[in-house]
């Protein structure tokens, strides 16, 4: 049975990311800078991760629904959009961004030199929407003090979460992820008793403890973002990182979530910025703004490796005639045999 092989998007946490997304000009060579880069990816990370293997260099490249449309056309995943803005008792904006990079590593070395080599390659074709460099603090803690990251799933649960199966056959392996920069209000944070910082976290600040679910206020972050589908738990996977300039009073925390379909995280968003009901919003958004939002569809490592640079997205009805043949299926080397999808015979 040929094997998929998906971008490390269940990766365990680092101590050092960047996050940079950027924007594609609109000329045709910028497509083809990208989709060589795409081809060369597992290479690059090959060459500079293995200058420290230890130090677990890893990095997902995500795209945007136009983005996806240009560079590979038909099929598109199935829940592919752009980032849906909400204003709510809060503002959750949508901001541009066609290529995401979540790069990580045990130091900050490899991460850097990652995002210089992939920036020299994509040249003067991206336009950098966001460049977020991320530090882990203290125990696992987010600038506002309290541990971050710790109800996340993992192993087999956090794979579950975060790929997609069966719903979408041409995309099984694949993921969604949605970004989000937030800066703190901090002073006025700080200010608030630690008891009140507990109740809208719904945790204990200290220890980390979960609060008694009858003692937790019905707006405590971890109430508003659990949510749950017949009965059931619908995870995502988050790899939150603080990140700062002190001497411009800048104190963030940049949001990451993976799921198999974006509607998780936009539930929890709506919960968050509407509120559930409506009304019941999360405090954490008193002190928390959000100043980006951007939805990205994270495709298999093996589609990556199989782009390439030369080719076209396919006409649309010639991809509808060649679906109606038969469904795309694995190749015999593990990719999603992308190459069909471009209008050229699949690996045999
Ligand atoms: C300012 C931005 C944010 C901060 C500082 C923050 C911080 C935290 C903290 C401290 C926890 C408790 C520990 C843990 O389980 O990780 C938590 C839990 C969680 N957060 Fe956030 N978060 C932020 C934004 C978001 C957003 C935008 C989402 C989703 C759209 C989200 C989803 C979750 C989920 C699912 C949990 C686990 C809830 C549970 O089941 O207990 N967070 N967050």
């Amino acid at each position: 049975m040929p094997s998929i092989v998906s971008q490390p998007v269940a990766e365990k946490l680092t101590q050092s990311a960047i996050f940079l997304v950027v924007t594609l000009s609109p000329q045709p060579q910028t497509d083809v800078a990208v989709r060589q880069l795409c081809a060369d990816m597992s290479s690059l990370l090959r060459g500079i991760g293995f200058r420290h293997p230890t130090r677990r260099l890893s990095c997902t490249m995500g795209f945007g629904s136009e983005a996806w449309d240009r560079l590979f056309g038909q099929p598109r995943p199935a829940d592919l959009h752009p980032f849906i803005e909400i204003k709510g008792e809060h503002h959750a904006p949508s901001t541009p961004g066609d290529l995401l990079f979540h790069i990580r590593a045990t130091h900050m070395d490899l991460c850097f030199e990652l995002a210089s080599q992939i920036m020299s390659r994509l040249g003067d074709g991206v336009t950098s929407a966001d460049e977020v460099h991320g530090f882990k603090y203290f125990d696992e803690r987010d600038l506002l003090g309290f541990v971050d990251g710790t109800e996340n799933p993992s192993g087999q649960a956090a794979l579950d979460a975060v790929l997609i199966g069966e719903e979408d056959p041409d995309f099984i392996g694949g993921s969604y992820v949605i970004v989000q920069k937030y800066l703190h209000d901090l002073a006025a944070w700080n200010k608030l008793p630690v008891e009140q910082q507990e109740r809208i976290i719904g945790r204990h600040k200290l220890s980390d403890i979960e609060q008694a679910e009858d003692a937790k206020a019905s707006y405590a972050h971890n109430v508003l973002t659990n949510i749950e589908e017949n009965g059931e738990q619908l995870q995502i996977v988050r790899d939150n990182m603080p990140f700062g300039d002190v001497s411009k009073g800048e104190f963030g925390t940049y949001f990451i979530g993976y799921a198999r379909s974006p509607a998780r995280t936009e539930k929890m968003l709506n919960n968050m910025f509407v509120g559930n009901p409506p009304g019941n919003y999360d405090r954490l958004l008193d002190f928390s703004k959000a100043v980006t939002g951007s939805l990205f569809f994270v495709p298999t490592a093996s589609f990556l490796d199989d782009v390439d640079p030369q080719g076209a997205p396919a006409p649309v009805a010639a991809i509808e005639d060649a679906s109606h043949a038969s469904a795309p299926a694995p190749s015999p080397d593990g990719s999603l045999g992308i190459g069909s999808l471009k209008g050229e015979p699949a690996h045999e």
